[in-house]
């Protein structure tokens, strides 16, 4: 890890990436950017609003430009989309220079969390079909999700024991502390 680098956090839907990210950053006293809420931002739209009118390519479009954006600062915890380290092109920005932490839970609860998936094109149909839909899914995504170097399981924990951790690895990683490894 470069001084000056990010903690980014990538997962599944529902893995707690924005919760747990924003708990983090309090601990480590860093800025805190949600990606897909820096899209929303940047285009006035909310997340279904925007996979409505452009699709999910377009969609994919402005994630890549507010991911590269948020990636150009330092020292910043940064939450991304569940799809956004698919492209190679995104997962080259997020995988160097720093420290990247996959949070995970088990199907069961990510079904739990999503609830009917609202907010969330890709996580809605009927039960049938979602839990086929996101177990495909994230059978599609598991290979790059794998590729982060620290790989944290969030099923059955509190958001506060789960940020702890991750503020841990972040601090081992000299997150903040300026140094290089
Ligand atoms: C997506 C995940 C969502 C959001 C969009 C697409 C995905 O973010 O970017 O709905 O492809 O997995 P969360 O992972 O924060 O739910």
């Amino acid at each position: 890890v470069t001084a000056g680098g990010n903690l980014v956090l990538i997962g599944f839907m529902g893995s707690g990436k924005s919760s747990v990210g924003a708990l983090v950053a309090e601990r480590l006293a860093a800025g805190f950017v949600d990606v897909d809420a820096a899209i929303e931002e940047m285009t006035g739209l909310s997340v279904p609003e925007m996979f409505e009118r452009y699709g999910e390519d377009g969609f994919r479009s402005f994630e890549s430009a507010a991911l590269a954006q948020a990636l150009g600062g330092t020292r910043q915890v940064v939450a991304v989309g569940g799809g956004a380290p698919v492209a190679d092109p995104n997962w080259k920005l997020i995988s160097e220079g720093n420290v990247v932490v996959r949070l995970k839970a088990s199907m069961a609860e990510t079904l739990r969390r999503l609830g009917e998936g609202r907010g969330r094109p890709l996580a809605g149909g009927g039960p049938a079909e979602q839990v086929q839909r996101l177990t495909g899914l994230l059978s599609k995504r598991e290979d790059r999700y794998v590729q982060a170097r620290f790989q944290v399981d969030t099923t059955g924990r509190d958001l506060e024991s789960v940020a702890e951790e991750v503020a841990d690895i972040a601090r081992r990683q000299g997150f903040g502390a300026g140094a290089s490894e």
